[in-house]
């Protein structure tokens, strides 16, 4: 396997591990601070949704650490690379906690889009069905959130 190929799966899997890692925190954040009338719903779409991207980013680690490449694991890492906002401090309405998550995920969506075919490239089969999986996830995961829209 070409070295240089490798690590750049590599690369772009760290990248993906940090994303997810901070969707995941922060749709656990609107699972515990959601309310108002969408309560119940969303507050269970959320906790489905975070743990399922707690599977994701395990995954997404081993398949890293099969590249014997060190998996990032600390919040300065993730905020380092990530791309995707944090959740703010303020506390939202249910309708904002939505467009918010809605945005990420088809955001994440694009992305990986982008990683997967460059994992086609170098022949990366992991990261190839890593990245497939995660991509119906987030097309999902939008799917389910916007359809609570008003
Ligand atoms: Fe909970």
């Amino acid at each position: 396997m070409n070295t240089q190929i490798a690590n750049k799966t590599a690369q772009a899997l760290s990248k993906t591990l940090s994303e997810e890692y901070v969707l995941m925190l922060k749709t656990q954040n609107f699972h515990w601070n959601v309310d108002g009338p969408l309560f119940f719903s969303l507050h269970k779409l959320f906790e489905s949704q975070y743990k399922e991207l707690t599977g994701f980013v395990d995954d997404t680690a081993e398949v890293i650490r099969t590249f014997n490449v060190k998996a990032p694991g600390s919040f300065r890492e993730f905020q380092k690379m990530a791309l995707i906002d944090e959740a703010p401090a303020d506390l939202l309405s249910a309708h904002q906690m939505i467009e918010m998550l809605n945005k990420d995920h088809m955001m994440m969506s694009t992305r990986l889009k982008e990683h997967l075919e460059d994992a086609e490239v170098a022949g990366d089969t992991s990261a190839v069905t890593l990245y497939e999986d995660l991509i119906t996830f987030h097309d999902k995961a939008a799917w389910m959130i916007r359809s609570h829209r008003a």
